[in-house]
């Protein structure tokens, strides 16, 4: 269990998932929260990440530092995502366990599951078939991190816990249209779309894939509370366990952000669609207790306004 004056280390805390586990963890009044800037800790560098925790001696971790980006960037950009994933976690883990820091979030993503496996994607599918190719090498590494951290929990007797999350948004996304996730690259398209007053919101693929979205902040609530909780498995899966199509996030976000306009959405299919659905059996995380909390639209409007401030700046 953390106390209120534990040491924590959140790696990425500039990042989305990462400012919202400080957001969190502030709110429930943890006080020694650690973090740091890449320009003064490169995660890739070994020997300073050890470093690092020798010095300042953080008794939990949450890692959300990661070389993360969408489909496009995905594929573009395959060797950095397979290089700095893994040597960010290996640092990280390793680091930890020589350091003797007992717990440990891993953030992993549901893309880790196989391309075509059985929906709802229970954890224990994992590994069981080829992945999608435009993010194999990303996938990898995040398989790579799990299996890592249930070696080190059965060989060191660690506490290295791994979440698995759905598609994230909220307050502190990368809204790049060519290297950001679906739902921010569409928040953006949408409110320039808005401001052009244009009439047709073009979109990569044919709208049909389904894919699950979860709030950042109830990601973030998740990580606070499973590494509060003593749990047998190593990997949990963390969604909402509801999905709609592309197409159907698209009208949701054309309500909130240019209402009462009736647009045209075309599709282009010269782009790929990625996997063809996507959704998480929240079971186990139900079981322990957890489920999300936050009503989805009231979650595009916080993370629009977010949007607004930081473009309007
Ligand atoms: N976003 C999603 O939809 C989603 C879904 C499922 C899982 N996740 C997982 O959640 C975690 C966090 O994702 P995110 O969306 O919050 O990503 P993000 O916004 O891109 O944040 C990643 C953070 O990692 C830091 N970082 C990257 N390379 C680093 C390095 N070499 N040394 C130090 N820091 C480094 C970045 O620092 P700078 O800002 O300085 O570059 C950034 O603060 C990842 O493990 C990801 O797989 C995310």
């Amino acid at each position: 269990m953390i106390n209120k004056n534990s040491k924590i280390f959140v790696a990425g805390h500039n990042g989305l998932v990462g400012s919202a586990i400080v957001r969190k963890l502030r709110e429930k009044g943890y006080k020694k929260i650690i973090t740091v800037n890449k320009t003064k800790l490169d995660l890739t560098n070994q020997s300073k990440v050890y470093n690092f925790f020798k010095k300042k001696k953080p008794k939990f971790i949450f890692i959300a530092a990661a070389k993360v980006g969408g489909i496009y960037s995905n594929n573009k950009y395959r060797a950095e995502f397979i290089y700095s994933n893994l040597s960010i976690q290996n640092n990280i883990i390793h680091s930890a366990y020589r350091c003797n820091i007992k717990d440990m979030i891993f953030l992993g993503s549901s893309c880790v599951y196989p391309k075509f496996c059985n929906q709802p994607i229970k954890e224990d599918f994992l590994l069981n078939g080829k992945l999608e190719k435009t993010n194999e090498p990303y996938a990898i590494a995040k398989i790579a991190g799990i299996k890592m951290c249930e070696s080190y929990n059965d060989q060191y007797k660690t506490n290295y816990k791994c979440l698995m999350p759905t598609n994230t948004f909220g307050p502190n996304d990368n809204y790049d249209l060519l290297n950001s996730h679906f739902f921010p690259s569409m928040i953006r398209k949408i409110h320039e779309l808005k401001q052009k007053k244009g009439k047709n919101l073009i979109l990569w693929g044919d709208g049909s894939p389904k894919r699950e979205l979860i709030y950042v902040d109830d990601l973030a609530d998740a990580c606070v509370f499973f590494m509060n909780k003593k749990i047998k498995e190593t990997i949990i899966n963390i969604g909402t366990g509801k999905d709609l199509t592309i197409k159907e996030y698209a009208n949701l976000l054309l309500k909130i952000i240019y209402p009462g306009k009736k647009l045209k959405i075309l599709f282009d299919r010269t782009k790929p669609n990625g996997t063809p659905r996507k959704v998480l059996n929240i079971n186990l995380a139900k079981k322990y207790g957890w489920k999300a909390k936050t009503n989805i639209e009231e979650a595009i409007k916080i993370t629009y306004r977010d949007y607004l401030r930081k473009t309007t700046k």
